[in-house]
């Protein structure tokens, strides 16, 4: 036995990983179910560094280094337990069992537990960057013990991105907590995507700009506080023109959204923990309209508009406009994917921080971003921040961004244009802010037909009124 580490499931993701241990100077065990992509692995990339091609799975465990450390690449849900039943009997006690696909973390949870009876580690870990982040330096979100950290943890930070020197990856919390965190990662991700998308949509419309002017405006944003991963692809994207029809590439490709599902399930999660996660679920829904086909049929051409055109006659001033509603707007989808990382960490008590998450993300992972080191000056500043948007700095950030975004978001409403994350973001700000809500209506309301009670202003208790009776307040 003479690895250091091994990967199993050699697909692109699989294959990078293996590779990235390899260059820098890990002995890799590598195995896949069809020995074709181990062969061809090592076939390409052989002599990047020290592997061990093993075609059985006993082969592959014999080659690993006590406590054997085995990463698993396969695709998240059943192939996931199959290769866990597979490697269960051939392990022994204090091996690390290491998920590094995008497993939904209520399944990490529960194998981890398995795990864990049987004297064996297992970490779910997030692992962002798509395939070049996997070979070139990926941000890496590590669940599970600390002790399995302490072994494990030197060589992932070691394979991981670095910004400044520091690695993106750090031990994130017990149990689910790193994929909970990838999860959410994928969350803002969306989120992210979509408020880019609906600003491109805004300037198309109120510039009448080709896509490669817009990609421009991108560019020249990317050199400012959006500097940003995704920022970067969209300047790119926009510029890009297509082969066969020499037209933009943007606009050749259907607009329909499709999701793997992380999406999803960070809504479904924030819904569950009742966080208002509404950037996040904007984004998802957008996703969800754009591919409602037969509803979009049934509406196009037919329902009325009663817009009016957009009248942009200072072009400078609506980009500067456009650009500071995306700032604020994406702030809040972060604050807001905070607040769901630190629910689930109180309701499962992983103790996660928040501060040390945005490190990890600042390079390697498809949000990587300048203003994340923002966010972890944030936490830095107060651990227990309640709310991002409290902290100082993005007080003072969104404030400025305010009068820019409200205009932005009445002029596509207006204009008849869809700007669901950049308005919904917008409410939310200013929900959150308010001195009161109308939630009190709501509360009235429920007490009237239901009974289910109300607390009152001005003297603790709980209380219902007899509705339809003699209209008496009793206390409940
Ligand atoms: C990453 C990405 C990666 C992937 C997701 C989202 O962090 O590297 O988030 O996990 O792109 O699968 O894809 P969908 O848009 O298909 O849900």
């Amino acid at each position: 036995a003479r690895a250091q580490i091994g990967v199993t499931g050699l697909a692109v993701m699989g294959r990078n990983l293996a590779r990235n241990f390899a260059r820098h100077g890990y002995t890799v065990a590598v195995h896949n179910r069809s020995y074709g992509k181990t062969q061809s692995l090592i076939e390409e990339a052989g002599d990047e560094g020290d592997f061990v091609p093993s075609e059985s799975m006993a082969d592959f465990v014999a080659s690993l280094e006590r406590p054997r450390k085995v990463v698993i690449m396969v695709k998240a849900g059943a192939a996931t337990d199959a290769v866990i039943d597979e490697l269960l009997p051939l392990l022994e006690d204090g091996d690390i069992v290491v998920d590094a696909g995008n497993a939904h973390f209520p399944d990490t949870i529960r194998r981890e537990e398995a795990l864990r009876e049987r004297g064996l580690h297992f970490v779910g870990t997030g692992v962002s960057g798509g395939e070049e982040g996997a070979l070139l330096g990926p941000s890496i979100m590590p669940g599970g013990t600390r002790e399995s950290y302490e072994s494990l943890g030197p060589i992932l930070e070691a394979i991981s991105a670095k910004v400044d020197g520091t690695p993106c990856c750090t031990y994130v919390g017990p149990g689910g907590a790193g994929h909970f965190v990838k999860m959410v990662h994928n969350g803002i991700e969306y989120a992210d995507m979509q408020l880019i998308a609906e600003a491109y949509d805004l300037l198309k419309r109120g510039l009448g700009a080709t896509a490669a002017e817009i990609g421009q405006i991108f560019a020249e944003w990317n050199t400012g506080d959006l500097e940003s991963f995704l920022i970067e692809i969209t300047a790119d994207v926009l510029q890009h023109v297509d082969a066969e029809t020499g037209s933009a590439f943007v606009d050749i490709v259907l607009d329909q959204a499709e999701q793997k599902g992380t999406g999803r399930w960070t809504v479904q999660n924030g819904l569950d923990l009742g966080v208002p996660i509404t950037g996040i679920a904007e984004a998802t829904f957008a996703r969800a309209l754009s591919g409602g086909v037969p509803q979009r049929e049934a509406a196009r051409g037919t329902l009325p508009a009663h817009a009016t055109d957009l009248q942009v006659t200072d072009r400078a001033a609506f980009i500067e406009d456009v650009r500071q509603a995306l700032y604020a707007s994406k702030v809040v989808a972060y604050s807001q994917g905070f607040d769901q990382i630190a629910a689930a960490s109180a309701e499962h008590g992983w103790d996660v921080d928040r501060g040390a998450m945005a490190r990890i993300w600042r390079g390697g992972c498809i949000i990587r971003a300048r203003f994340l080191n923002r966010i972890t000056e944030a936490y830095e500043r107060d651990q227990q921040l309640p709310l991002l948007l409290a902290d100082e700095y993005f007080t003072d950030a969104v404030g400025n961004g305010l009068p820019a975004w409200r205009r932005v978001v009445a002029q596509a409403a207006a204009a008849g244009i869809p700007a669901p994350a950049f308005s919904s973001s917008l409410a939310y700000y200013d929900g959150v802010r308010a001195d009161r809500l109308p939630a009190a209506l709501i509360q009235a309301q429920r007490d009237f037909f239901g009974a289910h009670t109300y607390r009152r202003t001005d003297r603790e208790g709980t209380f219902h009124t007899l509705w339809s009776g003699d209209r008496t307040e009793q206390e409940a």
